[in-house]
């Protein structure tokens, strides 16, 4: 090539002076562009760095900068006295010339098992923008104390020790011994702290079960209507996911038993069942347990909100009546503090234990120690039970006055489902309303309103119909949104 031309495509290389990036970064990776295009082929020869800053008016040290960068990476062949080349390496041409490129489509299918992965939980809705009535799974955040958990983490930002470096996969050892004798304190759990393992919330907990628990083709009961976040990870893992009707007793075990006894495991909220908000009823729970140690089936007891009982006591967990080994125990903080946290745990029977800590390890060595020694200085300093019983009384204040005002506006409309525990209650419809349309009246309005049958399996049979109705958040919604939220979904309801 000529050096005029040579000249020419250097002089016209895309350099802004004023950018935010170094300009010789911005000349680094337009001769790299003008080298992967072939607009610079193997063996050319550069001008002298001296030359080269002349041409596009930078400095030398830019030139320089940019050369070794280049020459690091392969792209450039030099030596002092001899001139700077183009490598000869660089196959040519490796992409398309100057111009739009268009992002290159799916190199190849994903694998069998990554397709499944990536389809098992049905167009997930993540909540954005600012908080709206009635937003579901969202605790009141705006009652958290930041300024403590600031100066908590703060202490040990500034004191950092050996436990920076990789720890122990099954999570910070402090923490997990608070959280056992605040788990037996609460829900009656039986454990020791070598039971337990820290997982990047309880989702994480509930994919490492269903993959290590499970094999492809392996039968699970799932509730249904039923948390998605279970049953994703369920599918996942390859499973075939049996959906088994929920009453006003929980998890109708007989159901599952007469169709699908050979399950390998079922997934349960049986301390406020997702969505309808029943708790399971004794019998039930050891119905559940008897089947689950004659068939060696694990149950996984998802225990997210039960902290937040606003009529009597708690209720024990399941996992406090186990003899067999068969309970898993999953927790979350996303409930109790808040979702963006992601902390969460889970309680393995002892023989079990040390197969999830191994998996844990496998998949993220351990989760980020600093949450964790915060969380567990916020527990032992007493802030814990503090923000708990303060947000109780504050859930319970919220849930009386969406129940006031939804007897007060909406009795002719709706019928409320059980509200004594956690953050949102279900309400069914009187007149026969469409879910689906009545949620895209709301997104209109500027409210959530979430159909019940967004929990549905869509291969239950009727035996799982549920009538159709909303689930409404309740704890993080204040009273001038609710009282908007209730005027406006009176309005959709009665067509107005
Ligand atoms: C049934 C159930 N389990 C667990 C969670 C919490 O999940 P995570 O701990 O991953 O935030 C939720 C949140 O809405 C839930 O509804």
């Amino acid at each position: 090539m000529p050096a005029s031309h040579l000249n020419q495509i250097i002089a016209a290389l895309p350099l802004q002076r004023g950018a935010r990036e170094p300009l010789f970064r911005q000349l680094y990776a337009a001769i790299k562009a003008a080298i992967l295009d072939g607009s610079m082929s193997p063996g050319m020869q550069l001008p002298p760095t001296r030359d080269f800053c002349r041409l596009l008016a930078v400095s030398r040290q830019t030139v320089l900068n940019a050369y070794a960068q280049l020459a690091a990476e392969g792209y450039l062949d030099g030596a002092v006295g001899r001139g700077t080349f183009v490598s000869r390496e660089v196959p040519q041409p490796m992409a398309a010339p100057a111009g739009k490129m268009d992002a290159p489509g799916l190199l190849r299918p994903l694998s069998a098992r990554g397709q499944g992965v990536v389809t098992a939980m049905r167009q997930v809705a993540f909540h954005r923008g600012p908080l709206r009535a009635f937003r579901v799974g969202m605790p009141r955040i705006d009652h958290f104390p930041f300024d403590v958990w600031n100066r908590l983490e703060a202490r040990r930002w500034r004191r950092p020790d050996h436990q920076f470096g990789y720890s122990d996969p099954a999570g910070y050892l402090p923490l997990r011994e608070l959280l056992c004798v605040y788990l037996k304190a609460s829900r009656g759990v039986q454990c020791t702290p070598q039971q337990i393992v820290i997982t990047s919330g309880s989702q994480q907990a509930l994919f490492m079960l269903s993959t290590i628990l499970l094999a492809p083709g392996d039968s699970a009961w799932m509730e249904s209507p039923g948390y998605r976040g279970a049953s994703g990870p369920l599918r996942a893992a390859g499973a075939r996911v049996f959906p088994v009707p929920v009453d006003a007793q929980g998890l109708d075990v007989a159901y599952g038993v007469a169709h699908c006894p050979q399950a390998k495991l079922a997934y349960v909220t049986p301390s406020h069942q997702m969505p309808l908000g029943v708790s399971m009823s004794l019998p039930r729970r050891l119905a559940l347990l008897a089947w689950a140690a004659h068939k060696q089936a694990w149950l996984v007891e998802d225990d997210y909100d039960s902290e937040y009982r606003y009529a009597g006591a708690p209720l024990a967990s399941l996992q406090s009546l186990d003899r067999a080994g068969c309970v898993v125990y999953v927790g979350t903080l996303s409930k109790v503090l808040f979702p963006g946290l992601r902390l969460g745990y889970m309680v393995a029977p002892p023989a079990l234990a040390e197969a999830l800590v191994q998996a844990k390890a496998v998949m993220d060595r351990h989760t980020a120690i600093v949450p964790q020694m915060a969380l567990a200085d916020f527990i032992a300093e007493g802030h814990f039970g503090r923000h708990i019983r303060r947000t109780r009384d504050s859930n319970a204040e919220r849930r009386d006055l969406l129940l006031r005002g939804l007897a007060r506006e909406l009795d002719d409309q709706l019928l409320c489902g059980p509200a004594d525990c956690g953050l949102e209650l279900c309400a069914y419809f009187r007149a026969g309303h469409d879910e689906e349309i009545v949620a895209r009246a709301g997104l209109a309005r500027g409210i959530e309103l979430r159909p019940l049958g967004h929990y549905a399996d869509p291969a239950a049979g009727p035996a799982c119909a549920t009538p159709p109705g909303l689930l409404l958040g309740f704890a993080a919604i204040p009273p001038a949104e609710m009282a908007h939220g209730l005027l406006q979904l009176g309005r959709i309801l009665r067509g107005r």
